[in-house]
């Protein structure tokens, strides 16, 4: 077992010692990436052993879709928790009241016509966080309210997206560094999205840009994956401006080829857990007519 796996279990878990063990099955979705989870229900306490079943099948799976989670978001948050620390999103008008830890993912307006979530997130191929020092581990999903058409999300694999570069590509990227900014993409989408707030200066200092290697290697699986996005990723550190949008465009081209990629049509009460440091995703959309609410944590990595 390697050291990442020993140190997330080590995170907090009051009841999991005396947790009874539950019968679940983990069934690889095919293709890409993913792995459905089913017959567990997170409602219960996790033992030790079951927690480390399902930290090993992230590992390997890179997205885990447990099905029918009747939980509350205090146990979405408890659940996370055990995966390291939560994130508190910039955006803190969009926090579910009571759990800072939760983000509203939503197309909903409430009844004095303002959005209650941020109803475009995921507008663009991304990886969580990217632009914070710390970076996300993984984020959780869970679905509240589904619409009849539409709603999918996307996953593509970035270990697989690395590999399958050319060797030339590889040598060229080996060592680099790119800059990842929240506000990279922040103007245009509320241009689009007008109920976006303008940011404070206090949440503009939040967010300052990070530097991250193009390519990471992950920390728990020792897999190498591309680490850059459309959505945050501003320029390539050292090139000259032309020279780093040309590599971009090549490098977000070849990260989401549809070899690489499962969509995820949700189903009502999924949880679906992504690895932030092997995957992009990237919200499908949903017809302005219909509802969509899903909750969102974020567990901080390194
Ligand atoms: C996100 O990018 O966190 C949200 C994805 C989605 O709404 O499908």
């Amino acid at each position: 077992m390697s050291a990442v796996l020993d140190s997330a279990l080590s995170a907090d878990a009051p009841s999991a010692a005396a947790a009874a063990p539950q019968a679940f099955d983990i069934r690889p979705l095919g293709g890409a990436l993913g792995a459905e989870v089913l017959g567990l229900d997170l409602s219960r306490p996790v033992s030790e052993d079951d927690f480390r079943r399902i930290h090993r099948a992230h590992l390997d799976h890179h997205v885990l879709v447990f099905r029918d989670q009747r939980i509350t978001p205090a146990e979405q948050v408890a659940f996370s928790r055990r995966f390291g620390p939560l994130q508190i999103h910039v955006l803190k008008n969009f926090q579910l009241a009571g759990h800072p830890e939760i983000l509203v993912v939503s197309n909903i307006l409430d009844a004095a016509g303002q959005p209650i979530g941020l109803g475009d997130a995921g507008h663009y191929w991304h990886s969580d966080l990217s632009y914070k020092d710390k970076p996300s581990l993984g984020s959780l999903l869970h679905a509240q309210e589904l619409p009849a058409e539409g709603g999918d999300t996307l996953f593509a694999n970035q270990h697989a997206a690395y590999d399958a570069l050319p060797d030339d590509l590889k040598a060229r990227i080996d060592g680099l560094r790119a800059e990842h900014s929240y506000l990279a993409k922040y103007e245009e989408l509320r241009a689009r999205s007008p109920w976006r707030p303008k940011l404070t200066q206090a949440q503009i200092d939040e967010v300052a840009p990070a530097v991250h290697p193009v390519v990471r290697t992950h920390p728990g699986n020792g897999r190498k994956a591309l680490f850059v996005s459309e959505h945050f990723t501003t320029r390539i550190v050292g090139l000259p401006e032309a020279e780093s949008r040309a590599l971009l465009d090549e490098l977000f081209a070849r990260s989401v080829r549809p070899e690489f990629v499962y969509r995820h049509a949700w189903r009502p009460h999924d949880m679906v857990f992504w690895d932030n440091r092997s995957v992009q995703h990237l919200a499908a959309g949903t017809p302005d007519h219909l509802r969509r609410k899903l909750y969102r944590t974020t567990v901080e990595g390194s």
